[in-house]
């Protein structure tokens, strides 16, 4: 795989989309305009802007003088339901808000559409900040029994710091609070501090650090001592699931992994009596959403025979696990089978009731 990573291979394939993703995008204006006379909401501000459709994707050209932080209050921006909009346009959209974003996530239509639905987002609760007909930006509610999460929060870059990321954030607050549900929870990447100041400012506490890992295509390093293994198939991975006992963020709750297709499992048994399963997502080029679990014995021996197995049995593709608690019982011995951490998520929270 050297020379040529997963993630540069998918950004070059996305290229030819991206051209199509701006054509619909120009196709859109019109749809978008027929949207005003359904505004949710009114907040503050923006100034004008242009979408450029000439490159592959949209560019936004301001036609005044860039924010000073001095807030306009001539023109609110109106929310309106993101489940009026095409999956290309939301996700044109999202692109544009994240172009200069900490951790590049450029996404396609089909992976939103997938992301919608492995993560319960609700499009109708969802909004899409408009000035005039055009995005300044969007954000997402997942709906779950008893909580909801934030995701996909982005305004335009040459659009910020003029309360729009707020309004949006307050929209999904109260829309949390119409679902009577009890905590709303989201995940921030650490130092981002504009996300990290706008969330605590609304008064959401950091609850948990969180690592995204991932380890490269490669057999495991050593031996690690007798074991037998076997697998059993999505059946028993959702079997599994029911019996864990972490503290699951919304990304690897056992929802997303039921949601998800090709969820699969794999258990040890060690000759020390040592038992335990993982329960990973397949895909063609990676393992993702991987769930360590120790039955009995030391979660240490546990993770090496689990993990030991896993590559063994996937040698040619990358894996990748999206917050991981940084105390997690098995990160020593996933270390030591290769995994690196790549960067760090904090988990926030805001109590509602
Ligand atoms: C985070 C983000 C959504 C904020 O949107 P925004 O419209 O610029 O924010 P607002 O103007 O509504 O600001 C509201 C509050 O957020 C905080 N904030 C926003 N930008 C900030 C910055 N650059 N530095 C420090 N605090 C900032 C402030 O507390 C601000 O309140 P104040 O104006 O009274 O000081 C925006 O920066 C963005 O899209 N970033 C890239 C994508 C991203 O990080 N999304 C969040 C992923 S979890």
């Amino acid at each position: 795989m050297k020379g040529t990573t997963v993630e540069e291979k998918s950004l070059r394939s996305q290229e030819p989309f991206l051209s199509r993703v701006s054509e619909a995008w120009a196709s859109s204006a019109v749809g978008i305009r027929s949207l005003l006379g359904d505004l949710w909401s009114i907040g503050t501000l923006g100034q004008g802007a242009a979408v450029n459709m000439t490159s592959n994707l949209p560019i936004v050209e301001t036609t005044a003088s860039p924010p000073t932080g001095t807030l306009n209050r001539s023109k609110p921006p109106r929310l309106v339901p993101a489940s009026r909009f095409t999956f290309d346009e939301l996700v044109a959209a999202y692109n544009q808000t994240r172009v200069d974003y900490i951790v590049p996530m450029p996404m396609n239509a089909a992976r939103l559409r997938e992301y919608v639905h492995d993560y319960d987002v609700d499009l109708d609760l969802s909004a899409v900040a408009l000035e005039d007909d055009r995005i300044l930006g969007l954000a997402m509610l997942g709906v779950r029994p008893g909580l909801t999460w934030v995701t996909r929060l982005g305004i335009l870059p040459v659009k910020r710091r003029r309360g729009t990321g707020q309004l949006l954030t307050e929209h999904l607050i109260a829309e949390s609070h119409r679902l009577n549900v009890p905590c709303i929870t989201l995940d921030v990447i650490k130092g981002n501090t504009p996300a990290e100041c706008l969330f605590h400012k609304l008064g959401f506490r950091n609850v948990h650090e969180l690592m995204v890992v991932r380890r490269p295509p490669g057999f495991p390093p050593h031996n690690v001592g007798p074991y037998t293994f076997q697998m059993p198939g999505t059946q028993q991975a959702l079997g599994f699931l029911r019996r864990r006992q972490d503290t699951p963020s919304w990304l690897t709750d056992t929802p997303s992994l039921r949601n998800a297709n090709h969820t699969t499992a794999l258990c040890v048994e060690l000759k020390n009596g040592g038992q335990g399963w993982a329960v990973y997502q397949e895909t063609t080029f990676q393992l993702r959403r991987l769930i360590l679990h120790t039955e009995t014995g030391d979660p240490h021996q546990v993770g090496l025979a689990l993990l030991h197995a896993l590559h063994t049995c996937h040698p040619t593709i990358d894996t990748i696990r999206e917050n991981l608690p940084v105390d997690d019982p098995h990160w020593p011995a996933m270390q030591e089978m290769g995994y690196i951490e790549s960067f760090r998520r904090t988990e926030m929270q805001l109590e509602l009731v």
